[in-house]
């Protein structure tokens, strides 16, 4: 049996996505930007996958920025949004993604700014009192935020914070890439100034994202060059990932509560056998949680074990189930979790995160606690 419990990594895109971008492809190549007919057909396709992807996050379709994936949408939102509107001051957390993380960074390291990072406990939640003595302290602060944590899942309530950063006039940015396409967003409704996609995330195409920016928080371009996306992102369009995350987009909220429920039942079978199953097994951060973690991510830490000491995961994949250690960007390196480190987690304990997707079954937990229990039977 060949199991896939890496989806916060990346998900296997959606047939239905692979037809809606094969025109793309093989009939209608034009540049969207030539005038003439094959130009335009293009061009007519990228607005109406702009518009749809705006509809379905209640938002307008001049609010959304086509990119490459999640990593160029977080870099613009922080990069852009802080020179912008003058920011000096940042605030984020040590367990948000490296997206964020580094491109904070790379702005303090230059002297744009300077970073605070809030304190995380050890089940992983930020401090929001900092945060608003922080506000208070420093006006015009930029704060970025996850919605959910690829890591160990824990979900911000970004509503709250979107409120502080209002009271405070600070800019908020969220990294939303693990909730896009899993949770609805009703943007007109969020007091959020920027957030972001990734389309390989929810069965769309790897290279496709896209940058959400409030209507009346404008920000400069990131990549210069031609006028692509209102001279927002010069480039021409990657158009056949335009099309897929707009499908992809469009299939995930034709179903979302039916997914939901199908992962939530996977995910507490699989938190329900762990605990029948290994003794002395925990769970990282609130991801047993079912409440208050992302249900697509579980993050299992194991009893000290010599044998699968640094093993774990290679143990796994000769079973022939793919997980991961930590982020996917990371993983398959040797680094440890950033994210882990930060709530202070024994590093006798492998860690590993199981994620899901809509095409998981029953039958796949089964089998990975079963091998998981073989594991650790054998070996403790
Ligand atoms: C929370 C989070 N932010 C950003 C990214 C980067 O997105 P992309 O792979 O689309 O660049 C990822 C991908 O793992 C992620 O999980």
């Amino acid at each position: 049996m060949r199991v896939y419990f890496d989806n916060a990594a990346t998900t296997a895109m959606d047939d239905r996505v692979i037809e809606a971008m094969l025109p793309y492809m093989k009939l209608h190549y034009g540049n969207p930007s030539s005038v003439h007919s094959h130009g335009r057909q293009v061009r007519s396709a990228i607005e109406k996958a702009r518009k749809k992807v705006a509809e379905l996050l209640n938002a307008a379709p001049s609010e959304i920025f086509f990119t490459s994936g999640g990593t160029e949408a977080d870099n613009t939102a922080i990069v852009c949004g802080i020179e912008t509107y003058g920011i000096k001051h940042a605030i984020t957390s040590p367990i948000e993604h490296h997206a964020v993380l580094h491109t904070l960074e790379e702005c303090a390291k230059k002297g744009k700014i300077k970073l605070s990072l809030l304190d995380v406990n050890p089940k992983g939640e930020v401090d929001l009192q900092q945060l608003e003595a922080l506000l208070q302290a420093n006006p015009n602060s930029f704060v970025s935020l996850m919605h959910a944590n690829n890591e160990i899942g824990n979900i911000n309530d970004i509503e709250t914070i979107g409120e502080l950063a209002k009271t405070y006039g600070a800019f908020f940015h969220s990294d939303t890439v693990q909730t896009m396409g899993h949770y609805a967003h009703d943007l007109k409704n969020l007091p959020i100034d920027s957030l972001v996609a990734g389309g390989h995330k929810f069965h769309g195409p790897k290279g496709s994202g896209f940058l959400y920016v409030k209507k009346d928080k404008k920000i400069h371009p990131f990549i210069h060059g031609g006028a692509q996306e209102r001279n927002m992102r010069g480039g021409t369009e990657n158009v056949i990932g335009i099309i897929g995350i707009a499908k992809a987009l469009e299939l995930a909220y034709e179903d979302m509560d039916g997914h939901r429920k199908h992962i939530e039942s996977l995910k507490s079978r699989f938190i329900e056998l762990l605990k029948e199953n290994i003794p002395g097994i925990e769970f990282n951060g609130k991801s047993a949680d079912l409440k208050k973690s992302l249900y697509t991510v579980l993050n299992v830490s194991l009893p000290p074990s010599e044998e699968n000491r640094g093993m774990l995961l290679f143990n796994l994949d000769l079973h022939g189930i793919s997980a991961s250690g930590g982020s996917a960007c990371s993983s398959g390196a040797t680094v440890g979790s950033h994210v882990l480190r930060a709530l202070g987690h024994d590093p006798e304990r492998e860690s590993v995160r199981f994620s899901f997707s809509r095409f998981n079954t029953a039958e796949e937990v089964d089998y990975t606690v079963e091998k998981l229990k073989e594991l650790y039977t054998v070996n403790v």
